[in-house]
């Protein structure tokens, strides 16, 4: 059964060891040994996985991602063009779209960000050599030939099997301009736009479900207050029906990291008008070059994923103010790390490409933890961004270059892979500082995944890890370490850092125990009875 108190699990998680060890054994549950009887290994870290106290299911969806027309995301990317000499599938770059296809994108956001408040999806249809070419103003007012557009995206979705999320222009745009947007993508056949779509190759509907209606209305996507922002998703939401059998999924611009006043501005103005969707961002800042942390920034940044979780329970508890129970889902549709860039590789590489080091892929696995921890809050999140820009699964070199690696990002989504669909439960761990031990378990069919993260990058880590509620009878772990927490998988080594097998022992059913090292994230799954 899920739990929806967010404070159940916070306050489990602020157990001293003192409280940690009295309510194990208060416990003292049949099936697991009793916390105060476990020996006090020197150093090792006591975690309970609690298999009978349901979260609720991890959606697929937690693991969406962003793809934006900035720098070298879809340009040079994913999109290289039919003609180009690097191996591509009809213009998408084929290596790309092989590592994509082999994760598995349950979901895919574009075309912005702050591109999509000034992009007019017409220019992006028709015949390519006939679209417009358009300055794209946020991203280095280069031009931008709109060859990548809808049909080219709908492709993109289907050769990796995500589902579409369209981000509507609503800064310079119109109701009308994104209703027809709808009824041109979902619309079976009949009217002039769905006839037009046929035209243009795709005579099946592309039925298109969720529709961002604005993207960061607080800033660059129109610098709106937020009761004018309410106003604007009133007067839009009126227009944007149901075309077709599909309805559409509405998601509002939310707010910047955790900030109430825009949230309670915009929900106040929506009273009987509510989105199916509340969307809201959340960066954790750098203050070093992506390949040049100290110790102390990697820390800081680390940190911060716990404000991230604070943030998701606290919007989630604003929104139950509003619709009184989990009416509006929250979404984190941009998140990741965004450190300290230099012009000079933004200038080969495009605008905001970021090297991804051993700590980008801790800060990912910090993040898929908390979302499995709160999956009864959130419905969806989008790292950012898929390829070549900030917290990226796949570096090419350039928009030129042949190389596509898979980051230390990519290879964590591998890691959570397992817990898509599959139920969550309740852990608490001995540390509930922002850099403690970080876990998330899950259960489904006879498997109990949990994971894991180190984010101290000069301890290791013992796991004395106690089940409760099921029983092991098998198991086996994965890791992705590396000690020196800038190292990265370069053109010329891209292998360096992948998940290698983790020694585990399991010991009685109800015990597992392992080392962690420092800067690692793990999976162990468990075949349970
Ligand atoms: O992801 C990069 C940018 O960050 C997006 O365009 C914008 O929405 C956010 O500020």
């Amino acid at each position: 059964m899920a739990n929806k108190s967010g404070d159940a699990i916070h306050l489990a998680t602020k157990l001293t060891r003192r409280q940690f060890i009295a309510r194990g054994a208060a416990l003292g549950a049949a099936a697991a040994l009793p916390l105060r009887l476990w020996p006090q290994t020197s150093g090792a870290q006591h975690v309970v996985i609690r298999a009978d106290e349901e979260i609720g299911v991890i959606r697929p969806e937690l693991h969406g991602q962003f793809a934006e027309h900035l720098g070298s995301c879809i340009y040079g990317g994913l999109w290289v063009g039919k003609d180009s000499r690097i191996s591509n599938i009809n213009g998408y770059r084929r290596q790309a779209i092989d590592y994509l296809h082999e994760l598995g994108i349950p979901v895919l956001r574009w075309p912005g960000g702050c591109f999509a408040d000034d992009y007019h999806w017409r220019e992006g249809i028709g015949a390519p050599e006939r679209r417009p070419k358009r300055v794209n103003i946020h991203w280095g007012g280069y031009v931008e030939d709109n060859s990548f557009g809808t049909h080219e995206f709908m492709g993109l979705c289907r050769l990796i099997g995500a589902q579409p999320y369209l981000a509507g222009n609503v800064g310079s745009g119109s109701p009308s301009e994104l209703r027809d947007w709808i009824e041109y993508c979902n619309y079976p056949s009949g009217s002039a736009l769905s006839d037009e779509r046929a035209a243009n190759g795709s005579p099946e509907p592309f039925g298109v479900r969720y529709w961002g209606v604005g993207n960061e209305s607080w800033g660059c996507g129109g610098d709106m207050r937020p009761e004018e922002y309410a106003d604007e998703f009133r007067r839009y939401s009126v227009y944007l029906r149901s075309f077709g059998p599909t309805r559409p999924f509405l998601i509002a611009s939310g707010p910047n990291g955790n900030d109430a006043g825009w949230s309670r501005g915009v929900l106040d103005g929506l009273l009987h008008h509510m989105p199916d969707g509340f969307a809201m961002h959340y960066y954790s800042g750098g203050a070093d070059h992506p390949a040049d942390f100290t110790a102390a920034h990697a820390a800081d940044q680390l940190s911060s994923f716990a404000k991230v979780e604070q943030a998701v329970i606290q919007q989630r508890a604003l929104l139950d103010e509003y619709d009184g129970g989990n009416r509006v889902a929250l979404l984190l549709d941009e998140w990741g790390v965004w450190d300290n860039l230099t012009r000079e590789e933004q200038a080969r590489n495009g605008r905001l490409w970021q090297q991804i080091t051993m700590r980008s892929g801790v800060a990912a696995g910090l993040g898929l933890n908390l979302f499995n921890r709160q999956a009864d809050k959130l419905y969806m999140a989008n790292i950012a961004q898929i390829v070549n820009v900030l917290h990226s699964l796949l570096l090419t070199d350039g928009a030129q270059g042949e190389h596509c690696v898979r980051t230390t990002t990519y290879h964590v989504f591998a890691l959570f892979k397992p817990h898509r669909s599959q139920t969550s439960v309740r852990t608490e761990t001995q540390d509930s500082s922002p850099l403690g031990l970080s876990v998330s378990a899950s259960k489904a069919n006879g498997q109990l995944v949990a994971s894991f993260v180190n984010p101290h990058t000069d301890a290791d880590i013992p796991v004395d890890c106690a089940l409760e509620g099921a029983r092991a009878a098998s198991g086996s772990g994965l890791i992705l370490h590396d000690s020196d927490w800038n190292a990265f998988n370069s053109f010329d080594a891209p292998d360096r850092i992948i998940p290698r097998p983790l020694e585990i022992r399991v010991e009685g059913g109800t015990r597992v125990r392992f080392d962690l090292p420092r800067m690692s994230v793990a999976t162990v799954t468990l075949q349970t009875s």
